[in-house]
């Protein structure tokens, strides 16, 4: 398969042959930039993150960048990391030279620093008893079944599929195999400790009738949650299923002989 590196290469091997051989052929004007000499924080942005975070870091299929106590909480070193090395085996892509990425070291510098300026506040968690940014613990799911109908059932459904006639603006399962394959306990942390506040989900002290969660209430939610993921999403076939799939393929597979 091709990566988007791979494709790079291919483009800018194709481009330097070519150049080679056209000796008329006028170099690269000073107001061409290329894309490695960019340190515009809201083009960087935009190139390389909008299409799942958001225009303006919100509203995108992603989590939401343009919170402020998302940034303040993790901080400028740990949101650097992720955005160098992307998040292993999920749809977060590394963007630093280390591990392969796009972008140059002092890129990936802009728009972590380009974050904080525009979307952060610094003082925002000041005073807050807010949970580690790490977990302590890989949590005890028993008890974080309990953290959850406790913390999020009113909004998400005793069983996380939702409830009906509830919020109009919770829209799904967070229970599904196949978004809990998509997402990872990290972020899954980060949106129960940060919320999602252009949707009106809560950040760790709750809605107005909620209380703080603890440290170890979002660990052991997180590990209730994670608990529920299968060996094998997107393989939610039922037996019946199965029964038609097959009588729907046995014609084909006659027809071609043994
Ligand atoms: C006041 C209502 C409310 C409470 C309480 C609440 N949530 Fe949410 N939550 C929402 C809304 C609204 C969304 C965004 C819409 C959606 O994804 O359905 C959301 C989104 C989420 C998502 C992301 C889903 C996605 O599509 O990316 C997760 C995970 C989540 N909530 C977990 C929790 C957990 C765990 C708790 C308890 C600790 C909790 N929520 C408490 C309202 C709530
Ligand atoms: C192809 C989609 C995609 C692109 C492009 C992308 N991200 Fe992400 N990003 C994700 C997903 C999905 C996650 C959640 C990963 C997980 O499960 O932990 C994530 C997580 C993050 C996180 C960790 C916070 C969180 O949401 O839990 C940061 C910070 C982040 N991305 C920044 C960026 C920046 C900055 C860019 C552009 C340089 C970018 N991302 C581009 C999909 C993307």
């Amino acid at each position: 398969m091709k990566t988007p590196a791979k494709i790079l290469a291919a483009v800018l091997l194709s481009a330097s042959v070519g150049c080679n051989h056209l000796p008329g052929k006028p170099g690269l004007r000073p107001e061409t930039q290329r894309p490695d000499q960019t340190h515009d924080f809201a083009t960087l942005y935009k190139t390389n993150c909008s299409a799942c975070h958001g225009d303006n870091g919100k509203n995108g299929p992603a989590l939401p960048l343009n919170n402020p106590v998302y940034l303040a909480w993790a901080g400028h070193d740990a949101i650097q990391g992720i955005v160098s090395n992307g998040v292993p085996h999920r749809l977060m892509p590394a963007f630093g030279p280390g591990a392969g990425g796009l972008l140059t070291a002092e890129q990936v510098e802009d728009i972590v620093n380009g974050m904080m300026k525009n979307w952060g506040k610094k003082d925002v968690l000041n005073g807050q008893n807010v949970p580690a940014y790490n977990p302590g613990s890989a949590g005890d799911p028993t008890q974080g079944q309990a953290v959850f109908q406790r913390n999020c059932a009113s909004c998400h459904g005793a069983d996380g599929k939702g409830v009906a006639g509830g919020p109009p603006h919770v829209t799904g399962s967070i229970v599904d195999p196949s978004y809990l394959a998509l997402i990872s306990s990290r972020g899954l942390r980060d949106i129960i400790v940060a919320g999602i506040p252009e949707q009106k989900m809560p950040d760790w002290r709750g809605d107005a009738s909620g209380k703080p969660m603890t440290d170890r209430e979002v660990t052991d939610v997180v590990a209730w949650l994670v608990s529920q993921r299968t060996p094998h999403p997107g393989t939610m076939v039922t037996p019946a299923d199965k029964r038609k799939n097959q009588a729907a393929i046995a014609p084909v597979q006659s027809r071609g002989g043994r």
